[in-house]
């Protein structure tokens, strides 16, 4: 018997990149799995999902999903790359309004009814940027209060039987970087070495953290933060070159 046999997920932002993924693995492992993004069509066909369009800044068009998953992945975002000085208030509402109340409109339309039903289980897509600054002001700040969001919904819905928990990873090579790297096509290579780990990640490496802590596995597992991040945030590899010379590496 399969991890997921019988369960049905909702994946938003899953018509690319790592929400894409995920909805691979979940079908993989056994679960129904439905894709809701702007544009769900494509990947749905790919994938053999159900499509769903689905804006999730728009309330009145989250309200109306009627179908309550067992599984919830906030997947969906953008984010701006104007520097602070120049960050306008429109980029700055529509990142947050990609990445933080996009997840509140879904998490207040849905884990309600998970939790009539006794159960489910909630993954929100963080990022590392929440807990260091790493640029992109608005979709860090609005990455910080997912993670806020995350701990009061595990605190509010643990007794009810409901499961919220956060992904953080770090440099991730989807399409949401595109535009970078049509600016600088060696930024890939040029990331890797701050990675402890030796390269940056790949959408498999995060899907398989959503699908353990969407799993029974995390059964006692509520409102914590999983970092997927190659070891970037354990410490600073050239920080400590400088400091202690590069033989200390060795
Ligand atoms: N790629 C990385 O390096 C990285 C690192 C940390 C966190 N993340 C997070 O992972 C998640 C997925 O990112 P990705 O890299 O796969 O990006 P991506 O651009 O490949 O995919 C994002 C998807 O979200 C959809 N989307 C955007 N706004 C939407 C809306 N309002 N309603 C519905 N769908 C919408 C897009 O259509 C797209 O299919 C995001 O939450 C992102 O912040 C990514």
């Amino acid at each position: 018997m399969a991890r997921f046999d019988g369960r049905r997920a909702l994946i938003t932002g899953a018509g690319s990149g790592i929400g894409m993924e995920v909805a691979r693995r979940l079908l993989a492992e056994g679960a129904d799995v439905t894709i809701a993004d702007l544009d769900p069509w494509r990947a749905a066909e790919e994938l053999g999902a159900t499509p769903l369009r689905l804006d999730v800044t728009d309330a009145a068009a989250v309200r109306a999903v009627d179908d309550v998953p067992d599984l919830l992945i906030n997947n969906a975002a953008t984010c701006t790359d104007t520097p602070f000085p120049e960050l306008g208030e429109q980029e700055w509402d529509a990142d947050l309004a990609s990445v933080l109340k996009g997840p509140f409109l879904m998490s207040q339309a849905l884990i309600p009814r998970m939790a009539e039903r006794g159960s489910g289980s909630v993954v929100m897509m963080g990022s590392i940027n929440a807990s260091a600054f790493f640029g992109n002001d608005a979709y860090s700040a609005a990455k910080a209060g997912l993670e806020s969001l995350t701990r009061g919904l595990a605190v509010r819905y643990g007794p009810k039987g409901v499961r919220v928990n956060l992904v953080a990873p770090a440099t991730i090579r989807t399409p949401i970087w595109d535009e970078r790297l049509t600016r600088d096509p060696a930024l890939m290579e040029r990331l890797t070495a701050w990675y402890p780990l030796g390269r940056i990640g790949t959408p498999a490496d995060v899907a398989a953290a959503v699908l353990f802590l969407a799993s029974d596995e995390a059964a006692w597992i509520t409102g914590t933060v999983l970092r997927v991040d190659g070891g970037l945030s354990a410490g600073n590899a050239r920080l400590v070159s400088d400091i202690l010379t590069e033989d200390y590496l060795r």
